[in-house]
């Protein structure tokens, strides 16, 4: 197939990426057809998918501005994705003008397309990494560049700990970034679960090792485990929809349906 122009030579136009996957769910264009395969194959189990990951966004919204309301104003959004309506800077920003934004990401699409987006935006970069070497991460130098550390930083983990399947990486990949900032700085993760879904969320997980991303859903306490040692911000461990819904309109009736449980957590 031919070369889309925004994907970079070294992708793999035969393989499906867990971000270009997630942009088809959210309707961007950044998809090929082989994302677009998957992405309904995967519907055939769990047609409320794409549900799911609007859910997602519409908590990443909800809890930025949370960390805005706290007082912070410089992020560091990890596993940040193939930039969509609602994107941390703008939520941040909007809310708090100068604030900071650092988007990490190890899909080259996802990154290449966040360049063109935050041209001109002196106060975000966007950094290519695998955001399991948080050292690395840290030491780059977008990051150093726009973060200060001895003040309060918003540690952004949405929807990208499932892909790390070995449950003591993603606890050291998260202790990694909070040993490295100030008291006061937020954890925030959303991450998938599948208690509930049975062996619709199986085959999901199946169709996901085909990709560079294989899935690794987690039950609650295991979630909880992450923010070990921070202090938990009310609700608590909880189903997307019911983490501080916006209004009463919006609490939903069954939130286990997103499959996803999300979290915020304070550095104390
Ligand atoms: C489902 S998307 C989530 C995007 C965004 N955080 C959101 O919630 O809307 C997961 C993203 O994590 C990225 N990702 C997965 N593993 C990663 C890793 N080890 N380091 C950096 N990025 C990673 C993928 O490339 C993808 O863009």
């Amino acid at each position: 197939m031919e070369r889309p122009t925004w994907a970079p030579g070294e992708v793999d136009l035969e393989r499906p990426s867990a971000a270009r996957v997630y942009d088809y769910y959210l309707g961007g264009y950044h998809n090929l057809a082989v994302d677009r395969e998957f992405a309904e194959q995967a519907m055939l189990a769990m047609p409320e998918l794409p549900l799911i990951m609007r859910t997602n966004r519409a908590f990443l919204r909800r809890s930025v501005r949370y960390l805005v309301s706290q007082g912070i104003r410089q992020f560091l959004d990890l596993g940040s994705g193939i930039p969509t309506v609602g994107n941390v800077h703008e939520i941040a920003q909007g809310a708090a003008p100068g604030s900071r934004v650092v988007y990490v990401d190890k899909d080259p699409v996802a990154v290449a397309h966040s360049q063109v987006m935050l041209d001109g935006n002196d106060n975000a970069a966007v950094l290519l990494a695998d955001m399991r070497d948080p050292e690395s991460v840290l030491a780059a130098e977008p990051v150093n560049a726009l973060l200060n550390w001895s003040e309060p930083v918003g540690v952004l983990m949405f929807a990208v700990l499932h892909f790390v399947d070995d449950y003591e990486v993603a606890q050291q990949t998260v202790r990694g970034y909070l040993d490295a900032v100030p008291t006061g700085s937020y954890l925030v993760v959303s991450h998938g679960t599948h208690e509930t879904v049975g062996e619709r969320g199986k085959q999901v997980e199946r169709l996901y090792t085909r990709t560079d991303n294989p899935f690794t859903p987690r039950n609650q306490a295991q979630v909880s485990r992450l923010a070990d040692g921070l202090e938990l911000v009310e609700p608590g461990v909880v189903y997307l929809p019911s983490w501080r819904p916006d209004s009463p309109e919006e609490v939903e009736d069954h939130p286990e349906r997103s499959s996803t449980y999300a979290m915020v957590a304070r550095k104390v």
